[in-house]
């Protein structure tokens, strides 16, 4: 089901006790309001059970910033499907740039994750998005759809309907340099394409696609404005309530 969606990307910033004062003020913020959009926070393992209990989660969805591709057993350190489930999250963000570079994430690894989040009743947010010299190389629209093709293609249409995506290009993660409007809408018209040459336009048509990478307040109403850009995936600017609440109002 596409919807408007602005969700937070905390990656590994907050201690526990900061981590709640960020939940309560943006559940406090959101308070007697209602957004044009679902609001969602992805937040550390540690935060997502007491983030559950703390706030409103008709109002506020919790996602993990990742899960296991194992479903349990002796994989120390590692955090299962399961596990992100029982904490009462809804979500779970997979792909991201970062684990992919760093953590040497594959779409075989990927494909795993994805189908252990579904069968656990969790909304992946899977990330895709080119590096810098793959989008001067000319080979963006080749990168992002080799990682839709590797990792969600496997989907039969009605699981791929659970699926949100996230349009990250790398070189405008946490580095100020945004994507034009029209970079973004290009890129997300692409992507919408590609899903309806698989599934077939009404399946292509109902997926959110956010855009993440130096999303502001003061560029997410020209981003979000764009037919198809459904939202956002914020980083720095969702650790603070303010800056957050300046984007859920771009809608
Ligand atoms: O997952 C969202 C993140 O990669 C974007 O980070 O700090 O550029 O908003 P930032």
């Amino acid at each position: 089901m596409r919807k408007n969606i602005v969700a937070g990307n905390w990656k590994m910033n907050k201690n526990l006790q900061e981590g709640l004062e960020l939940a309560k003020g943006l559940n406090e913020a959101l308070e007697g309001k209602t957004p044009n959009c679902d609001v969602i926070i992805g937040t550390p393992f540690i935060h997502l059970a007491s983030v559950v209990d703390a706030i409103d989660t008709n109002k506020i969805g919790v996602a993990a910033e990742n899960c296991a591709d194992k479903a349990s057993g002796a994989y120390t350190g590692e955090v299962s499907a399961e596990m992100v489930a029982s904490t009462g999250a809804k979500y779970v963000i997979l792909g991201h740039s970062e684990r992919r570079a760093y953590y040497h994430e594959t779409p075989e690894i990927l494909k795993e994750k994805v189908l252990l989040a579904l069968a656990n009743g969790l909304t992946p947010i899977f990330c895709i998005g080119e590096v810098l010299e793959e989008r001067e190389a000319g080979k963006h629209f080749d990168v992002v759809k080799s990682q839709i093709e590797g990792s969600l293609f496997n989907l039969a249409a009605q699981d791929f309907g659970k699926i949100i995506l996230a349009y990250e290009p790398v070189w405008a993660i946490g580095t100020g340099k945004t994507a034009t409007a029209e970079q973004a809408q290009e890129m997300h018209a692409f992507i919408r394409k590609t899903l309806a040459d698989k599934y077939g336009k009404e399946v292509a048509d109902n997926c959110s696609i956010l855009y993440g990478g130096s999303c502001k307040p003061s560029n997410a109403k020209e981003l979000f404005a764009n037919p198809d850009v459904d939202g956002g995936l914020i980083g720095g600017a969702a650790l603070e309530v303010d800056s957050f609440m300046g984007i859920i109002n771009a809608f």
